[in-house]
């Protein structure tokens, strides 16, 4: 069964990718990312990669769901069907399903924190307190299985009622409230931020670019955020762009997608660590950034109790645009594949994903140490997951990438991109050859974390990629 629902305006497709794009990877991990690696360097090699890597694989990610119209998965069974390519790029589909399950799963718990830090702060149970009271309060939130199960399961519920209720009435509908009220809270903590803490502090932090700052670490995991904050490689952005209308541009929705992203993660750092560093607070206090020192530097200012709570709401709205476009990709395929009702499909995937949530959640307390998977895998439940998608990520970002570059054919990807010849081949450049070298590089990264046993595992999955790739070329070859 085909979808051949559309979105209702032609640009509604950019408002819900911007709100996908947009999350938790902008104002958690953008932040906390760059104050680990020192600054400017990190932000620099993060929008290279956005340039260079993420604009043409988010072309070519909007290019799969348009030319398909179906959900990831279907969809690609389409476009390998109908364009006698192997089978084997059907894996595209299900691993960014796949993927896109997983995230929400731990996605839905972290968000579950900035709930019930509006709670802290609007209740004004922060305001004053010393730094260690706020950061054992943090430890305390993380220590409670009941706390980040109440909140897991109210951000469970709030995104699949939005998914449940359709692209028009839940998703789309949602979106044009929300966004714009997040784009005002934004510029609400902007100013506020500005006004109350070091600005000049701040921008210099971010935008003084010194390249011997970096660790190769850190340009691996700037590489690596870029996907992140992108959206790409899960299904998320092409189970959106089957909606998209025909006339709208794929290249200029793509870098205006990547534009809009970029400033508001710019944005969200500006304010951020205006407060931290009018605090005296240090900038590289990882995942805690927004958690711990945030609250600390809100606790001291004045209206830090209200507009620290603002500040929460935005996350959490932030957040909930993002967790929609990934309950997506799996409720449209159920609806497409089993002729289940939108209700029943968002519940069932909602619900499996609440269930897998539950690892997140004791991760951080009755399996923080020592238990079953710190002894098989040296890591927690939630530090394996985070992993899976870390190498999901990318895999999915560079097949995607090498599927539109090599095995659609040119009149396809023509007619879809619709663009002049010159632009056409330096996508096409970019997707065949910089991507894929990119990406691998990100693997750099993620290897020498593997344990031995897993590694001939990627090796495999990547032969097998290039294998792929090599016979589909060569059936093209053939039958030219
Ligand atoms: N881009 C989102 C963020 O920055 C996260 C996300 C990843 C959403 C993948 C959908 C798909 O928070």
């Amino acid at each position: 069964m085909s979808s051949t629902k559309i979105w209702t305006h032609k640009g509604t497709f950019l408002l819900a990718a911007v709100g996908s794009a947009v999350g938790l990877g902008n104002l958690w991990r953008f932040p906390y990312l760059t104050g680990e690696n020192g600054g400017g360097a990190f932000i620099l090699v993060y929008a290279l990669t956005i340039a260079v890597v993420g604009i043409p694989i988010l072309i070519a990610e909007t290019l799969l769901g348009r030319a398909s119209r179906k959900s990831p998965i279907m969809g690609m069974k389409y476009l390998t069907e109908s364009h006698g390519t192997s089978r084997h790029w059907q894996v595209i589909g299900w691993m960014g399903a796949s993927a896109a399950f997983i995230i929400l799963s731990f996605y839905s718990v972290i968000a579950g924190w900035a709930i019930h830090y509006t709670w802290l702060m609007f209740s004004g149970q922060l305001s004053g307190a010393s730094a260690d009271v706020i950061s054992a309060s943090f430890g305390e939130l993380l220590a409670s299985p009941n706390q980040l199960l109440l909140y897991h399961t109210l951000f469970m519920l709030a995104s699949a009622l939005i998914v449940g209720m359709g692209i028009h009435k839940g998703i789309e509908n949602g979106l044009r409230f929300m966004m714009p009220a997040l784009f005002i809270i934004l510029m609400i903590v902007l100013a506020y931020g500005v006004m109350t803490g070091d600005a000049v502090a701040a921008i210099k932090f971010l935008f003084t670019f010194n390249l011997n700052d970096l660790s190769l670490e850190g340009w691996l995991q700037a590489m690596g955020q870029s996907f992140f904050t992108l959206s790409l490689g899960m299904g998320a952005i092409m189970a959106y762009g089957a909606y998209m209308s025909k006339e709208a541009s794929l290249t200029r929705t793509a870098i205006s997608i990547a534009l809009v992203d970029t400033a508001i993660a710019l944005i969200a750092g500006i304010a951020i660590f205006s407060l931290v560093f009018g605090a005296g607070m240090d900038a590289g206090q990882g995942p805690g950034l927004m958690f711990v020192t945030l609250p600390i530097a809100f606790a001291d200012l004045p209206g830090g109790a209200l507009l620290g709570g603002v500040f929460f709401i935005l996350v959490i709205g932030a957040a909930l645009t993002s967790a929609i476009s990934l309950v997506e990709p799996v409720a449209a395929f159920l609806v497409e594949r089993f002729g289940f009702s939108r209700p029943l499909a968002t519940s069932i995937m909602a619900g499996l994903c609440w269930l897998l949530g539950l690892l997140t959640v004791f991760s951080f307390n009755l399996w923080s140490e020592g238990t079953w998977t710190h002894q098989l895998f040296g890591r927690s439940p939630f530090e394996i997951l985070e992993f899976l998608t870390n190498i999901m990520m990318p895999l999915g970002g560079l097949l995607i990438a090498l599927f539109a570059g090599w095995a659609l054919s040119r009149e396809e990807v023509l007619n879809e991109m619709d663009t002049n010849d010159r632009w056409f081949h330096t996508w096409q450049f970019l997707v065949r050859f910089i991507a894929p070298t990119a990406v691998a590089f990100v693997f750099l990264r993620t290897l020498p974390q593997v344990e031995g046993y897993l590694i001939p595992a990627l090796g495999a999955a990547l032969i097998t990629a290039a294998f792929t790739a090599g016979r589909t070329f060569a059936t093209r070859q053939n039958k030219v």
